[in-house]
Formats: C-alpha cells, sequence, structure tokens
C-alpha cells in the first residue's frame, strides 16, 4: 500500500514535494524542506490561536465537534454523567481504564486523606483582601503549594507523579471553599473524611454551626455530574498552558497555577461567570430581542454561546439543562432560566446564529445550577478548575511520558523594523 502524501509544488523554484499524511495530519517540520535554495529559511505554517495545528498525539479525550460527541478514553460522557461518579472518571482519565471495586476504594482512600492543607497555608490566605477574587487567590495558592512539596521536581519518578496528583485533586477543593469563606469572612470548613468528594466540598463550603454536615443528595449528585462533564476536554486553553509550561519540566503545581491562570479569562472557564452577569443585565424576557440585536451588531458576545471545536449543541449543555429541573425541584426555579431560554430559542432560529454554527457551550446553563445551589457568581470559574484538575494532570502526564516531548516553543513571522541603530534621547524628534 503506498503511504497517503500531500505534494506540493513550489511554484517559485518549480521543484515538487511529498510530504506524508498520518492520521489525517502532516508534519509542521517537514514544511522545512521547501526552500528557495540551500541555506535559506524553509516554509512555516502560520496559525494564530492554534485552529488547525495539532500540538500533541493523545489518547485521552475525543471530540467530535460537528457531531456533538465527547468521549473520556473511549466512554461517552452522556453514560459517564450517568452511571459514574467523578473520583471513578478521574481514575479512568489518568489510568485509561475503569477501576475494580478494590481500585477504586483504594484510590478514594487516597484521596479523601489528603484533602487537608498545611496551616500555613490558612497564613498567607490571611493576606489577602477581604474581596479577592476566589479564583485569584486559588491560582496563587496553588501555585504556593509547589514550595511545600519540594519533592514534586522529580517529576520523572512515577512514584513522586502519582502522589503530586493525588494531592492535586484532593487538595483544590479545600482550597477553593477556603478561598470562598475568606472572601465572606466565614471561619474555614475542614474536610469531613466521612463525606464523598463533592459532599464534602458542600461541607466545607457551606457548614455553619451544625456538627456534622449533611449534604442535599439531589445536589452532592447533580455536583458531582457537572464535575464528571468538566473534567477534561482536550486542548483548550487552559490545557494547552498546562502542556506548554509543564513542557519546561516545572513541578506540576506551578503548572496548574499557569492553567487556573488561562481558565480565570471570560472567553474560557469565566464565561459562566459572565452569562449570570448577562441574564442579571437583560433582567426580563421581553428585552431579549434588543440584546440578541445588540450581540449582532458586533457589540457584544452572547456569553455561553459558541465554541472553537463544537459546531453543534455541546453534549454537556444537554445533560446540564435536563438536570437543572432535578436541581430546581430542590432549590426553586432560577427566575433567570427563562431568560436563558428565550435567549437560546431567538437564536437558535436566526440566521446570524445558526450561520456562524454557533450553540450553547458548557456554561450557558451550568452558573443558573451553581447560583440556584447557593454558589456566589465569583466561585463559578472555581467550580471549573476544580473537576478540571485531573484533565489538566492527566495531559500533564501524557505530555512528559511522550517519547515526542519538547518545550513548548511557537515560531513567529517577524513584521517589525529592520536593524537600525540607537539613537540618544537628545538627539530624537
Ligand atoms: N456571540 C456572538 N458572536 C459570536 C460568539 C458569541 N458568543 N462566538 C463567536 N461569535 C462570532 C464571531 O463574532 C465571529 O463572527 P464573524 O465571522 O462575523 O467575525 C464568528 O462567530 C467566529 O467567532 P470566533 O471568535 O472566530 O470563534 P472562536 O472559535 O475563535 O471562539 C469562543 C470561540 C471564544 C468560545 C467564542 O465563541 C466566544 O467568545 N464565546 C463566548 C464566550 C464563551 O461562552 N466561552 C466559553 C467557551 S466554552 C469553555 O471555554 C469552557
Amino acid at each position: 500500500m503506498p503511504r497517503e502524501t500531500l505534494t506540493i509544488t513550489d511554484n517559485r523554484t518549480g521543484r515538487t514535494y511529498d510530504l506524508p499524511i498520518d492520521h489525517g495530519t502532516i508534519r509542521a517540520t517537514d514544511l522545512d524542506q521547501i526552500r528557495l535554495a540551500d541555506g535559506d529559511a524553509g516554509i512555516t505554517s502560520y496559525d494564530p490561536g492554534f485552529k488547525n495545528t495539532a500540538a500533541c498525539d493523545s489518547r485521552i479525550t475525543f471530540l467530535d465537534g460537528d457531531r456533538g460527541i465527547l468521549l473520556y478514553r473511549g466512554y461517552p460522557i452522556e453514560q459517564l454523567a450517568e452511571h459514574s461518579t467523578y473520583l471513578e472518571t478521574a481514575y479512568l482519565l489518568l489510568d485509561a481504564q475503569l477501576p475494580t471495586t478494590e481500585q477504586l476504594d483504594a484510590w478514594t482512600y487516597n484521596i479523601t486523606h489528603h484533602t487537608i492543607l498545611h496551616e500555613n497555608i490558612k497564613k498567607f490566605m490571611e493576606g489577602f483582601r477581604h474581596d479577592a477574587h476566589p479564583m485569584g487567590m486559588l491560582l496563587s495558592t496553588v501555585g504556593a503549594l509547589s514550595s511545600f512539596y519540594p519533592r514534586a521536581r522529580d517529576i520523572f519518578d512515577s512514584a513522586s507523579r502519582r502522589r503530586q496528583i493525588a494531592r492535586l485533586i484532593a487538595k483544590m477543593p479545600t482550597l477553593a471553599a477556603f478561598s470562598y469563606r475568606h472572601s465572606v469572612g466565614l471561619p474555614y470548613a475542614y474536610p469531613d473524611n466521612r463525606l464523598s468528594y463533592t459532599g464534602n466540598f458542600l461541607n466545607m463550603m457551606f457548614r455553619m454551626t451544625e456538627l456534622e454536615y449533611k449534604p442535599n443528595p439531589v445536589l452532592e449528585r447533580a455536583l458531582e455530574v457537572l464535575f464528571i462533564l468538566h473534567a477534561d476536554h482536550e486542548q483548550n486553553c487552559s490545557t494547552s498552558a498546562m502542556r506548554g509550561v509543564g513542557s519546561s519540566l516545572v513541578d506540576p503545581y506551578a503548572a496548574v497555577a499557569a492553567a487556573v491562570a488561562a481558565l480565570y479569562g471570560p472567553l474560557h472557564g469565566g464565561a459562566n461567570e459572565q452569562v449570570l452577569h448577562m441574564l442579571q443585565e437583560i433582567g426580563d424576557v421581553r428585552r431579549v430581542p434588543d440584546f440578541i440585536k445588540r450581540v449582532k451588531g458586533g457589540e457584544i458576545r452572547l456569553m455561553g454561546f459558541g465554541h472553537r471545536i463544537y459546531k453543534s449543541y455541546d453534549p454537556r449543555a444537554k445533560i446540564i439543562k435536563r438536570m437543572a429541573d432535578q436541581v430546581f425541584a430542590v432549590t426553586g426555579r432560577n427566575p433567570l432560566l427563562d431568560i436563558a431560554l428565550e435567549l437560546e430559542r431567538i437564536a437558535l432560529e436566526d440566521d446570524y446564529f445558526v450561520g456562524r454554527k454557533l450553540y450553547p457551550n458548557v456554561d450557558f446553563y451550568s452558573g443558573l445550577i451553581y447560583q440556584a445551589m447557593g454558589f456566589p457568581l465569583r466561585m463559578f470559574p472555581v467550580l471549573f478548575a476544580i473537576p478540571r484538575t485531573v484533565g489538566w494532570l492527566a495531559q500533564w502526564e501524557e505530555m512528559l511520558l511522550d517519547p515526542e516531548r519538547k518545550i513548548a516553543r511557537p515560531r513567529q513571522i517577524y513584521h517589525g523594523s529592520p536593524r537600525r541603530d540607537y539613537v540618544p534621547l537628545l538627539e530624537r524628534s
């Protein structure tokens, strides 16, 4: 069988080149051989925002944006959301297979017994302003963990690597809840090892004076499902930050801090917070058509809509939308839901959105649920960062063990000034 190739003819020289195609991909470095003359710089590819560039070969998450398919290690997201738990899904992402009962018990025990933080972390949390954004606190405190675990630098020691992975998955909810409690002036609530991963997080967020906090099982499960849906999403902005920063071989706490920072932005994990601001600003179903007009005029974006990869309904948004009713049966209906439903109805019929294949993404409905559960808006990106930590770590470990690993270092096209001589200050006009 002849190998699949792409034949390129260089009009400048008349030479032709056969570039091998593997998995529908050519290697950008193969373009380097296309040059005018020996010694000249070869051709490079230009791809702002990496719209059509694969930066790695991965076996973790499959995404088909046209058909709305999302698989973790081959398992459909819908099945995991229905049958799995967050910790089981985390195990799957890291180890590529579903755990046996014994493996799951040992893994759950391991995570549960790493939830406590060093007491000094509380001390530097005290240094933040009372109104510090919890995402800013989370990204700095997770980075600071690096200084508590110097062995974390042994990234090629598999036992050390796995210990840091367990610590990070276990401690993120504690850091997140402590950040929130600081921002509202409440005493920190310590982890309760008798509770599930999400039950314990609700405990650390919301426990007041009761001796034993009992999470509502519907809300505990809803959070579990939301965590499963957010656990990984292949090479998005924050995962690329994790892989890119991790490729310098820094420890995983520093790399996760970089990933949290990337997630903080309003075009990524900050979008669910922006969705709620948008719905509050619209305020009334009758104002939806005017708002859509402003979006179509390019004045603003419809937050929670559109996705780089999904050009159909985000499968995670479908699951969240269905789950909303169960949550609202416990918490009461979020009054902003009607505005969201009307926005979606109009947008899905409008040529602007249909033509650009803009559909609700994971952030469109998740914020409504979080708000109904009692989470303040500023916690929304934090609620994304906690479950995404395992995705970042699975991708980081895959990157470290990849025989083709290289430090991330893209090229540029230079359009700046040509060489010129320095002009002394007083001689400048
Ligand atoms: N509202 C209005 N128009 C939009 C939107 C939107 N939410 N998203 C894209 N468009 C339009 C753009 O204006 C552009 O139109 P044009 O071709 O006339 O210039 C076209 O659709 C393509 O948009 P791009 O920005 O090129 O698409 P890209 O793939 O780069 O961006 C992104 C994807 C950032 C998610 C974008 O859709 C967006 O800003 N959405 C709103 C923010 C959001 O919800 N982010 C969360 C994403 S999910 C996640 O990160 C977990």
